[in-house]
């Protein structure tokens, strides 16, 4: 297409950079929506709510979004403007969550910012003040923000304090594994305009360290620790990847030990949702996976769909076949993508019939 021609030309990084810091917008409401940033302990949030009177307790929808936790903001154009329209379409509640990005804020404090966020909404008192209906609650989240909202999702479903609170979560070509670089889609998708591999791992590293080593490492898929071998098996796509997205790939076994450093974070399943077992997964709420044919992130969902299927999860899975990542970032002016509106429309729908 025209469009992505034009993104060839760039350079990815300064498009994606010039996309999610010009374009923050206020909180401007309409005649359907009053929208207001305000704080959930002390977490920025911005917060949809329908204007018009509703006999019934409203839906509610927590947004987390993408950019690799470093770059993004619920505030951008496209993401006000896809809130806005959910909270109309969906007659809905929705609930942008603001929280901090590496490098100055490295993990798991922007974890840590959307879990204490997330939890204050979810007490009684506040779902009452807006008119919540506290069995109609989804997390959604789109690629880093599609991490996120997994392991917030599995995080919530072991608090007995919050157990079943989440009706539904939504994942857009979310990100769910940091153990393996060397899938199928990351290596047949490497030099893709939107999400290029080696820009993916320079942004991705940030959220721990501005330490060369560590990208350096996992671009050779050399970053994981001794002794982490047994973790393997939960993102193994040789395993659980649909034959016809193996194609004539073959598995190798990461090297591990190389990188003198240690991360902790690296074997932590709150940044790899596909670390916890089949007991765990086996407990999560019904789950609608969007997956776009061109992402380097392809694999991860795909690789979920499996395992959610195989433990009998619920689950809705949408694949674009000529899907790119990030599609959605591209929903409003000056791009206005058509796929944007369809992978919108696709999960909306969806939400329309289960939320
Ligand atoms: C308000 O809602 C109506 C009905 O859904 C819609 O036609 C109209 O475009 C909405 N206005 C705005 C500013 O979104
Ligand atoms: C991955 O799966 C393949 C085939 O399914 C198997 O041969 C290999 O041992 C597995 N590796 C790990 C680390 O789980
Ligand atoms: C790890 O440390 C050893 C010894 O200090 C050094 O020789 C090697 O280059 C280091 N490796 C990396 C990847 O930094
Ligand atoms: C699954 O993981 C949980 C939490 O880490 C652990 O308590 C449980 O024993 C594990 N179950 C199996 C079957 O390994």
């Amino acid at each position: 297409s025209l469009f992505l021609e034009n993104v060839g030309l760039l350079r990815a990084e300064k498009l994606f950079s010039t996309i999610v810091y010009l374009d923050l917008t206020k909180p401007i409401s309409d005649e359907n929506i009053t929208v207001t940033d305000t704080a959930f302990r002390d977490t920025p949030v911005r917060l949809y709510l329908p204007k018009k009177k509703s006999k019934r307790q409203r839906p509610a929808v927590i947004f987390l979004h993408g950019g690799g936790f470093v770059l993004g903001s619920c505030k951008t154009s496209a993401n006000d403007f896809l809130n806005r329209w959910m909270a109309n379409k969906l007659d809905a509640v929705v609930v942008g969550v603001e929280y901090r990005l590496a490098p100055q804020y490295q993990y798991p404090i922007p974890y840590e910012d959307a879990v204490s966020a997330i939890k204050f909404f979810l007490q009684d008192k506040i779902l009452e003040k807006y008119g919540v209906d506290p069995t109609r609650i989804c997390i959604l989240g789109e690629s880093s923000g599609g991490l996120m909202a997994a392991s917030v999702t599995q995080l919530l479903q072991n608090d007995p304090d919050f157990k079943n609170k989440i009706k539904a979560q939504v994942l857009i070509y979310p990100s769910l594994q940091i153990i393996d670089s060397f899938t199928p889609s990351q290596r047949e998708y490497e030099h893709n305009p939107i999400l290029p591999r080696d820009m993916t791992i320079k942004i991705g590293c940030l959220y721990f360290t501005k330490d060369q080593a560590l990208p350096q490492a996992v671009r050779k898929n050399q970053h994981m620790p001794q002794g982490s071998r047994h973790l393997f098996k939960f993102v193994n796509w040789s395993s659980f990847l649909p034959e016809k997205y193996k194609k004539n790939h073959v598995y190798t076994e990461p090297i591990l030990g190389r990188l003198n450093k240690s991360y902790p974070g690296l074997t932590d399943s709150r940044l790899s949702p596909l670390l916890v077992n089949d007991s765990q997964l086996q407990k999560l709420p019904l789950t609608y996976i969007l997956t776009c044919q061109h992402d380097i992130l392809r694999d991860d969902g795909l690789i979920y769909v499996t395992r959610l299927r195989n433990v009998g999860v619920k689950l809705t899975h949408d694949h674009i076949e000529n899907g790119i990542h990030g599609a959605l970032t591209f929903i409003a002016s000056p791009f206005y993508l058509h796929q944007g509106f369809r992978i919108r429309d696709k999960y909306v729908s969806w939400l329309e019939e289960n939320l």
